[in-house]
């Protein structure tokens, strides 16, 4: 055998029995940044040039074929320094000798592409195939929406590119993405390919018409990268009528607009947002893991039941605690009931639900505890019971185990120093549905070891889940934002708005759901006690708003009781206005002597957008977030902030800084103390910065 070879930075090259291999070799994920196109470049020129090699492999060193383009050279030169991946896949194109991809891993975005202008694509069962450049508000930049089309048809490619779905190997060969599947020796494999097929390409013969205009009709003005989904329907649309060339070129120049656009900035933003959140700079890097074989959940309520089930489909058994029988069998029957729907919806089949139900374990017994390597206490959000329960938990737990509370604002601190192991409690902020919600804040108290806390970052990750690390103080990062920005939406309800309005102007926005919505939905019961726990310490002086506490005060906590903002029919959650509230709200404005005015759908979005990013920037100047993009990544995956505009603090970037601060300033001459522009604000805007400088 005839084997030569040359080892070069990003991708290097062997011949084997007239076969070049080309090994894309760039870790972890072989992106395809400028350095690894010039050397793909080189060796497809040497392998074409070489006298030896009738055939050209391309295949990724370790375990992945491409991941795509390099996410970080978006926007810089980098990204259009020639080679551009057009020019790599026109030199595959124009190749007398056949091109096969071997795919291993992921072939994604860019890798695809790449993968796409080859001759013959060969893949791995388990391979993970697509076009996914829609989840960064972008589409496919190197002929992805041209050549799918013409390779698989119309209608699958657009479903692919729309949504920007993965497949398996298994299935692209299903679709006519991939040729063969191969699970021994891949040169084998591609020669037997290339025998087979001649050079001649598989083109699909799929004449079904797509109804494009049904297609832009149906996208969902709500999702985080509308713009990207219309500009890939239009590419793949471009496709049934347009010549390659033109077709590739009409691709390229909706590329480049949506990569220079703000949809795309912010979901590139929180991309990376979301991968810094985890990362904490202060900890040693050989910290220690603690793995979490068994886990415990106490209180078997609407949390505990969703974290009893998150950990449950990760296939970690979990004790489900609670102190009452009928507690307990509420609890799993809510469970049950849950996996049932997402069974007759098709998200898990019945022997999933008979698995995850045989994984949690139903308790009465506390010290049925003691094994658990992490314990969540989801109980009832009162400081003495909590404390009673860390207590219990402090007797009965193993040694090393993590004892955690999922409190939403109570203080990590108190909590652990009734126990005798602080280093090992924490708060593990789950949102609710906790089995949906990918947010966990990770509160890190003063005590909390690093152990600890890498530990739960790494249990968080295996569940799923987006984790953010954050310090104790009131409300941590998400709930403790919330307290301005409802505050203005009631300010707003007292000088004339009425809750349908300040709602419909914040979806407008683009929030999930209204401010007023939210509050009916997790029930108003909750924050009453909190206002009522706060009072002592809340400066008299400031303007308060009566109406919460006014709407509770008549027994209305939201849907749970039939009425909160809104009254809601028997069994309906739909929200209708309610004259009641109404009437508590005039009453307010009378008794605060406000004369209510017409409130535009602007001043409602500024007012409770600013209050959100004043108290981030608060919170970011008091430590307790690490990065402006923490705070983004919370305010995006668990409260429902547009993705698309990136997050409160992305946004306020994207507003200019000292926009931001000048109309802050103008809210304080306005309305007083609550608008006091965040020192860091300030700072930042003195000092000629357009962004909050967090790494
Ligand atoms: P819940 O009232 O639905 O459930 C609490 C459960 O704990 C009840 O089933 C109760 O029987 C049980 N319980 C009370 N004392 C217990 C004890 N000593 N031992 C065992 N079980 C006990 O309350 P929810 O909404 O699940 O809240 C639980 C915790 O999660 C609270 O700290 C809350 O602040 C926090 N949280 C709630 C969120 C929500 O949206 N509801 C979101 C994030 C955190």
């Amino acid at each position: 055998m005839n084997t030569a070879s040359t080892t070069e930075k990003a991708s290097h090259y062997d011949t084997r029995a007239g076969v070049a291999l080309i090994h894309l070799d760039n870790p972890p994920v072989n992106a395809l940044s400028h350095h690894l196109r010039v050397n793909l470049a080189e060796s497809l020129t040497r392998a074409g040039q070489d006298p030896d090699v009738h055939t050209i492999v391309l295949l990724g060193a370790g375990t992945s074929f491409c991941g795509g383009a390099d996410v970080r050279q978006f926007n810089t030169e980098a990204a259009t320094a020639d080679p551009m991946l057009a020019a790599l896949i026109a030199q595959i194109e124009a190749s007398t000798k056949p091109v096969v991809a071997v795919i291993e891993g992921v072939a994604l975005g860019g890798g695809l592409e790449l993968a796409l202008g080859c001759h013959h694509r060969i893949v791995t069962a388990t391979a993970s195939l697509g076009l996914t450049e829609v989840s960064l508000g972008l589409v496919p930049g190197g002929g992805g929406t041209q050549r799918l089309p013409r390779l698989i048809g119309t209608a699958p490619a657009l479903d692919l590119i729309q949504h920007g779905k993965r497949v398996s190997g298994v299935e692209a060969v299903k679709l006519g993405l991939a040729d063969a599947v191969f699970d021994a020796d891949p040169v084998t494999a591609v020669l037997e390919q290339v025998a087979a097929a001649g050079d001649t390409l598989p083109r699909n013969t799929d004449e079904s018409v797509v109804d494009f205009a049904a297609r832009h009709a149906s996208v969902n003005n709500k999702s985080r990268n509308t713009i990207a989904q219309h500009a890939a329907i239009d590419c793949v649309e471009a496709s049934t009528r347009l010549p390659l060339q033109e077709g590739l070129r009409y691709e390229r120049a909706r590329f480049d607009e949506l990569v220079a656009g703000p949809e795309s900035a912010a979901l590139r933003h929180l991309f990376f947002a979301e991968r810094q959140a985890p990362k904490v700079a202060d900890l040693p890097a050989d910290t220690p893991i603690r793995p979490v074989a068994e886990a415990a959940v106490l209180g078997a309520g609407t949390m505990g039941g969703g974290i009893a089930m998150a950990f449950a489909a990760a296939g970690i058994p979990v004790t489900l605690y609670e102190r009452e029988q009928t507690a307990l069998d509420r609890g799993i029957d809510r469970i049950r009931a849950n996996y049932e729907i997402s069974a007759e919806r098709g998200k898990i089949t019945a022997a999933e639900v008979g698995e995850r139900l045989s994984l949690i374990r139903p308790s009465l017994t506390l010290s049925d505890l003691a094994s658990a390597d992490l314990v969540i206490e989801a109980v009832f959000e009162d400081m003495d019971v909590k404390k009673e329960v860390f207590r219990s938990l402090d007797n009965i737990c193993k040694p090393g185990a993590i004892l955690a509370s999922n409190t939403s604002r109570l203080s990590i601190d108190d909590i652990a120093a009734v126990t005798s192991r602080p280093q090992d409690v924490i708060g593990l902020h789950f949102f609710s549905p906790a089995n949906v919600m990918r947010l966990l804040e990770i509160v890190r108290g003063d005590a909390t070891s690093p152990e600890t806390l890498v530990s739960c970052v790494k249990a968080a990750q295996r569940i799923g889940k987006v984790p953010v690390v954050v310090k104790v103080g009131e409300g941590f990062v998400g709930n403790r934002m919330l307290t301005p920005y409802w505050r203005e939406a009631n300010f707003l309800l007292e000088e004339g708005a009425t809750p349908q309005q300040v709602d419909h102007a914040l979806v407008r926005f683009g929030m999930a759901m209204g401010p007023h919505n939210v509050a009916d939905l997790a029930g108003l019961d909750i924050n009453w006690a909190t206002r009522k726990r706060l009072a002592p310490t809340r400066p008299s002086h400031l303007r308060y708003c009566k109406i919460p506490d006014l709407i509770c005060e008549r027994g209305r906590f939201g849907q749970k009781t039939g009425a909160g903002y809104y009254r809601y029919e028997d069994g309906s959650r739909i929200p209708r206005p309610d004259p009641v509230v109404d009437e508590i709200v005039v009453e307010c404005a009378r008794e605060a002597g406000i004369e209510r005015r017409p409130i535009s759908d602007d001043e409602i979005v500024e007012r409770c957008v600013l209050a959100l990013v004043n108290e981030g920037a608060q919170i970011l100047d008091d430590g307790i977030a690490q990065r402006a993009s923490d705070i983004d990544v919370v305010y995006v995956s668990g409260y429902g902030f547009p993705a698309w505009r990136g997050g409160p603090m992305h946004y306020a970037e994207t507003l200019g800084l000292d926009h931001v601060l000048a109309k802050i300033r103008a809210l304080h001459a306005e309305h007083g103390e609550h608008w006091t522009p965040a020192p860091l604000l300030e700072r930042l805007v003195a000092a000629g910065e357009t962004t909050f400088l967090t790494p």
